[in-house]
């Protein structure tokens, strides 16, 4: 059964405070809640009450990644294909995570945290504040801080086996494969995703360590070149480590960015790129002989850890073994 869209992630930050102030200030994004334990961002275009939560933690990585699905009852069918399959899972009870009702969490064959939900809270600025539009398709007023991307993009992983994986999510979530990078042999290095017309809402790269799940990136939107050049600025002036680029993902047609959080966390800021409407779309499929401009088609080096770093991947509070919702 399908899922909807991509809505969140929620990664494990060790230093709160720094990394708050980066997210909000560096990058641009908005509290829409916070308590001691955890900091509810959106940008500015985000229609719901958060894109991206930082969680205290003594390592960094990522703790969920949410995934909306099409109607309230989908989550219930799920639940019984997760039994099925004989996958553990977990349910959250609406409310514990703010702004969204209970989410059915798994973890994939591959090891990434998933979540499942159907019901959150859409954001609006108060009305008065400064922050309320006069626009009604704005659920906030463009303010241009930081480096202000629009919206919430996608999430990457790596895991050991990317091709499985995207077997795995095509089948089962109904998450189109978009494009692929193969070895000469065939072997699957690395795979593109989305349910929504976008060119991806998830990639799943091989781990050339073979360690296990890694979360890689999230991203996040921006309209247009300059803005990624002026990205670069900002992230450069406020001292945040740039990993690579501006580049050009050949693969997509995007401009990017990546740099660190300060716990760690690869940021991807990006721009452009083509979408998807057809119902009966091919994968691309790249040769690794063409690999290097599929990541990079100007021609810059890829750096040596962007295959093998990556920050941790699994839940800290999954009970041991599948437990149904009561009621
Ligand atoms: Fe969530």
């Amino acid at each position: 059964m399908a899922v909807a869209h991509l809505g969140h992630a929620e990664i494990r930050v060790t230093d709160f405070e720094a990394t708050r102030w980066f997210y909000t200030e560096v990058v641009g994004l908005y509290v829409s809640e916070e308590d001691d334990e955890r900091v509810y961002l959106r940008a500015w275009q985000d229609w719901d009450h958060h894109t991206l939560i930082l969680k205290k933690s003594d390592h960094p990585g990522i703790e969920h990644v949410g995934w909306r699905v099409e109607k309230a009852e989908d989550l219930r069918a799920h639940e019984r294909r997760l039994k099925e399959l004989g996958i553990d899972y977990h349910w959250i009870e609406g409310g514990t995570e703010h702004g969204q009702g209970d989410g059915l969490r798994f973890i994939t064959p591959g090891g990434m945290p998933f979540e499942l939900y159907w019901e959150r809270e859409p954001y609006a600025a108060p009305e008065g504040s400064t922050l309320a539009s006069e626009l009604p398709s704005h659920p906030q007023k463009f303010a241009a801080k930081g480096i202000a991307p629009r919206r919430f993009d996608h999430v990457n992983f790596l895991t050991d086996d990317p091709g499985k994986e995207q077997e795995w999510l095509t089948g089962e979530l109904g998450i189109h494969h978009r494009y692929y990078v193969e070895s000469e042999s065939g072997d699957r290095l690395a795979s593109w995703l989305s349910r929504t017309s976008i060119s991806h809402e998830i990639a799943v790269q091989r781990n050339r360590n073979q360690s296990g799940a890694l979360l890689h990136h999230t991203a996040y939107y921006l309209d247009s070149p300059d803005q990624l050049v002026r990205a670069a600025t900002i992230l450069a002036d406020n001292g945040a480590e740039i990993e690579w680029g501006p580049g050009n993902h050949g693969t997509s047609g995007a401009l990017f960015l990546y740099c660190f959080d300060p716990s760690g966390n690869r940021l991807e800021v990006w721009t452009g790129g083509f979408l998807i409407f057809a119902p009966d779309w091919e994968a691309i499929r790249w040769r690794q002989a063409k690999a290097e401009r599929a990541y990079e088609f100007w021609g810059s080096p890829m750096p040596e850890e962007y295959l093998t770093y990556g920050t941790a991947s699994h839940f800290t509070d999954a009970p041991q073994s599948s437990v149904s919702t009561p009621g």
